[in-house]
């Protein structure tokens, strides 16, 4: 079983008055050893909360696919690395929709993100109506493979993928464990095909309204090998219990 991986998003939250937070949430990463803890913050927060984190990896939520250039307003992998992040969000739903995201974007991110030995959290998932016809897991799995980085060498992937239902972000609703269970299974049979043995070391993370009360339900589901936590990681007392029904698991 791989150890499983708790990742914080704070999305658009966050000023430095909220670093205290980062250290609370640090110590109890500390206090939870078996579990890798990680929070994804703005990308002004990123080198302040490197600093302050022993415990607790950090990272960003967005990069450029290219390394430098004429990009007014973006910042590059190696500006994110340089900062201290460890890990980074690409292909987010929000950032889909919001500024228009492709896969194809999404690949050459997540290809800018491993290429500076940063892990890349690759975010997929469906639409409620997908979801209501049924062909959930095909379109999903379809998006997957468009997104997927090409690499050479299948050994050493620095590649997290986050299966989120984009209608169970922020709303407090979540599929049904079977639902869980079926895309996650169906997700770590197509990294498989992708990458072979190496697919089955993928952390396949879920997102969508986790929190301290459902967690420990999605977490103990095969092939649910940590989350992607929006809300409920915004200050310690709420993500606290995320990461200790983890620990448990
Ligand atoms: P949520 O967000 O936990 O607030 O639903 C998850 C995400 O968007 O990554």
């Amino acid at each position: 079983m791989l150890k499983k991986l708790i990742v914080g998003n704070w999305k658009m939250n966050g000023v430095r008055s909220d670093i205290a937070h980062i250290k609370d949430i640090s110590e109890q990463a500390a206090a939870h050893s078996n579990v890798d803890v990680a929070i994804c913050v703005p990308a002004t927060l990123i080198e302040s909360a490197s600093n302050i984190s022993d415990s607790l990896a950090i990272g960003a939520q967005d990069c450029h696919a290219h390394t430098n250039g004429a990009h007014t307003g973006c910042v590059s992998a190696a500006m994110v690395a340089e900062c201290g992040a460890q890990y980074v969000i690409v292909g987010h739903s929000e950032r889909r929709s919001d500024q228009g995201e492709n896969n194809t974007d999404v690949k050459a991110k997540a290809q800018a993100v491993m290429a500076q030995q940063m892990v890349a959290i690759l975010c997929i998932g469906e639409t409620e109506n997908q979801r209501n016809s049924d062909n959930a897991v095909s379109v999903v799995i379809e998006q997957l493979n468009l997104s997927l980085p090409e690499v050479d060498n299948y050994d050493n992937l620095t590649l997290c993928v986050a299966y989120e239902p984009i209608w169970a972000i922020g709303t407090g609703r979540i599929p049904t464990l079977d639902e869980v269970a079926e895309m996650h299974m169906a997700i770590r049979q197509a990294l498989v095909i992708k990458y072979g043995e190496s697919g089955n070391n993928i952390h396949i993370l879920y997102g969508g309204s986790m929190n301290g009360d459902n967690a420990a339900d999605l977490l103990s589901i095969e092939h649910v090998d940590g989350g992607l936590v929006g809300g409920a990681s915004l200050t310690a007392a709420k993500f606290t219990p995320v990461i200790a029904a983890a620990s448990l698991t």
